[in-house]
């Protein structure tokens, strides 16, 4: 009998991608085999985003026309992972009832026993338990990137932030042992990967369960002292949980990246307030000096929500002084959209979806503006990059990226892709910069 294909798509955060990577690892020790063409899969499957309601459009829109989207086999399984089938679980059924298999982000251990029961011809095969002390621990990963892979340290959140699904798609926190997450990275370093990144909802609120290590800050510092590894990035931490150490951990090892993304979501303290964020406007910008007061330059991002219900012009304005004042490397912004499950939900006082466009436009071009402003004074400069693949824009260049996560393009061999090279800035756009290899 032919080896039974699977294809996956992801949509969403790095989490889902990485969940993916481990999905693809366990269905690679089952007996398939990974295929890049989705007409040829025996197994479909879709990693699923549930952050906004867009996300939950998109892939319902696929399902709609499994055929026409991915050319699949009339025959093909098709499965829902992740955090739409998470939140949906049941009523996937009846508004997809092409779907032969759910599973919750929770329950990923369980897919060999779910994948046997949709083998034998079972309908319907579904799992959306919150089994919630467990992690994923999957010893079989496919990575897609072979010189740079996530390792989750921690999962779920305990914040209830008004407008956030995660703490009902992903469960409470809880974290991973100290001791497997280095011995996960140090087989990575034997593997030849020069770059980990440490992933978690709320990445810095990571305690050892065993006790070992005493902070996460202190993680970063045993990660750092594993051989081979050249860079160490972590996503995503909680501002509130932000803590002095974890900034003299990066000004003092140089494998720690000096990049750090801290979520602000808004400028303005009332709309925090509301949000449940647990800090206020002052507070965070007191975050912000004390990474931008050290002696090593360390870049800075941030997510953004517009439009969250009570959001008036002032505190948007407030949200504009802030990216003025703090002047962001990139941001990654978005209109607000109600979770149903989640307190603000209820919220009235809602700003119009026409509103929300205009601020987000607004606020983008404000911060593009910045971007390029921030990027036209690196000309000239140089900086160590690892090269990671082709240039998007332009496939006869190279693409990589800094310690401090900007990407810079530049004419190069092939040879180069997985190697540290030096290369001076000559040019730049509002999201990316041009390059040219400085030889020595
Ligand atoms: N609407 C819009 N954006 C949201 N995010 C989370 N929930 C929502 C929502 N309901 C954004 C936040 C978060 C990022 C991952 O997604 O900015 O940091």
């Amino acid at each position: 009998m032919a080896q039974k294909k699977f294809f996956i798509e992801t949509f969403g955060c790095q989490m889902n991608h990485h969940d993916s990577e481990k999905v693809a690892g366990t269905l690679v020790q089952m007996g398939y085999a990974p295929t890049d063409d989705s007409s040829e899969a025996d197994l479909l499957l879709l990693n699923t985003c549930n952050i906004r309601e867009k996300a939950n459009q998109k892939v319902l829109s696929r399902l709609g026309s499994i055929q026409k989207s991915y050319g699949a086999k009339s025959d093909a399984k098709v499965g829902l992972l992740g955090c739409m089938a998470q939140m949906e679980g049941e009523k996937i059924f009846a508004k997809a009832p092409n779907v032969d298999l759910v599973v919750g982000s929770s329950s990923y251990s369980f897919i060999p026993r779910l994948i046997n029961q949709v083998e034998e011809g079972m309908r319907h095969v579904i799992d959306v338990t919150q089994d919630t002390d467990r992690l994923f621990e999957a010893y079989a990963q496919s990575r897609e990137n072979p010189y740079k892979a996530y390792i989750t340290i921690m999962e779920g959140c305990n914040r209830y932030c008004a407008f956030c699904v995660v703490p009902y798609t992903r469960g409470p926190e809880r974290s991973r042992a100290g001791s497997h997450i280095l011995s996960e990275v140090r087989r990575l370093a034997s593997e030849g990967y020069q770059e980990v990144m440490l992933l978690g909802q709320t990445v810095n609120s990571w305690r050892d369960p065993a006790g070992e290590i005493s902070s996460f800050a202190g993680l970063l510092r045993e990660v750092a002292r594993i051989n081979g590894i050249h860079r160490i990035r972590f996503t995503s931490p909680h501002p509130s949980d932000f803590h002095p150490e974890i900034v003299e951990v990066i000004e003092t090892t140089p494998t720690v990246c000096n990049q750090v993304h801290l979520p602000v979501q808004s400028g303005s303290t009332p709309v925090l307030q509301r949000m449940k964020r647990d800090y206020t406007r002052e507070e965070y910008l007191r975050k912000v000096a004390l990474i931008q007061s050290g002696k090593r330059e360390i870049a800075l991002s941030t997510d953004i929500i517009v439009g969250f219900p009570g959001e008036t012009q002032e505190d948007f304005e407030q949200t504009l002084s802030l990216l003025a004042q703090v002047r962001y490397d990139s941001i990654f912004s978005l209109k607000y959209s109600p979770r149903p499950g989640t307190e603000a939900y209820a919220f009235g006082d809602t700003v119009t979806e026409e509103e929300q466009g205009r601020r987000l436009m607004v606020l983008q071009e404000f911060q593009r503006k910045i971007q390029l402003e921030r990027n036209a004074r690196l000309v000239g400069r140089e900086f160590e990059i690892l090269v990671e693949g082709r240039s998007q824009r332009d496939a006869k260049d190279l693409m990589g990226r800094t310690t401090q996560n900007k990407i810079i393009n530049f004419p190069g061999r092939p040879e180069l892709l997985g190697n540290c090279v030096q290369v001076r800035v000559t040019g730049f756009s509002a999201h990316s910069l041009q390059g040219e290899i400085v030889s020595h």
